[in-house]
């Protein structure tokens, strides 16, 4: 088969870090996107120490010209897009109540606007190319709201689980697979500033009984990007040790 063409954006660390490492063993042309520059050199580093040579494209993905230059760049290196993930976002944990616009604004901006013209402009490629896979990171809060997070990402992520539907239908029959991965409390800088007595709770309500880590997440995303889930699309794939069962 093919070497596949990945690209993977919020990179530089956390999750995003594991999903390039783990797709850099599996062989994979990788390009990766983040926002902070120097994070994301040295994760190119570690991914060329495993033998794969990244594209590395400091971006970021709200802004519309940023989302068309990754698709550029990706193209005139690479010349086709195998497999997209859209793991870039981040998580407030304001109160309803103290919202602001601004803040609202900026959520968006990143975990679904930058999601969806990504998405979109990827998949008009991979139509033409008849094939591709693409794994949106969504999250538990898109799922049953937000309790720890605040209710602006539980909404974005919710519109990432839609948003999924939507791509898995239009892409369809151009063999092209949509799906998400929605995890729960998995151990990154988001989750770092949550207390101890926070995490201890956790620990307790999850049924396998530890949080999760970015490599947790990473293998649910290298199964979605494989052959073996060619006939999985527009579904949403729990990464939560049990925390929460639908
Ligand atoms: N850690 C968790 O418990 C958890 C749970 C559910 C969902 N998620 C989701 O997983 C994804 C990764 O989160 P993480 O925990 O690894 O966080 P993280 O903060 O460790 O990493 C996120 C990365 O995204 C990058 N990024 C942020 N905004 C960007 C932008 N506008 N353009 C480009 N890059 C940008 C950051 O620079 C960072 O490198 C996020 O979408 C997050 O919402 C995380």
């Amino acid at each position: 088969m093919r070497t596949p063409v990945s690209i993977v954006t919020g990179s530089a660390q956390g999750i995003g870090r594991a999903i390039s490492l783990a797709l850099a063993k599996e062989g994979a042309k990788l390009v990766l996107v983040d926002i902070d520059e120097k994070r994301l050199e040295s994760v190119g580093r570690e991914v060329k120490k495993i033998g794969s040579k990244p594209l590395l494209v400091k971006a970021d993905i709200s802004r519309f010209e940023d989302v068309e230059r990754i698709v550029k760049t990706t193209i005139a290196e690479f010349k086709r897009i195998d497999i997209l993930v859209n793991n870039a976002g981040f998580c407030s944990r304001r109160p309803l109540s103290e919202i602001s616009e601004s803040e609202w604004d900026r959520l968006m901006k990143v975990n679904l606007k930058g999601t969806f013209f990504l998405s979109q402009k990827v998949l008009i490629l991979m139509k033409r190319q008849r094939r591709g896979k693409i794994i949106n990171i969504a999250s538990l809060a898109g799922k049953i709201g937000g309790i720890a997070v605040g209710a602006d990402y539980a909404a974005s992520k919710a519109g990432v689980i839609c948003l999924t539907k939507s791509l898995a239908k239009e892409g369809g029959s151009y063999r092209i697979n949509v799906n998400c991965v929605c995890p729960g409390v998995i151990k990154t800088r988001i989750t770092s500033s949550l207390s101890k007595k926070m995490i201890e709770g956790y620990k307790k309500a999850i049924p396998l009984g530890r949080i999760g880590s970015p490599e947790d997440a990473a293998n649910a995303v290298l199964f979605l990007a494989s052959k073996k889930a060619d006939y999985i699309t527009g579904e949403t794939l729990d990464v939560n040790g049990g925390l929460f069962m639908d």
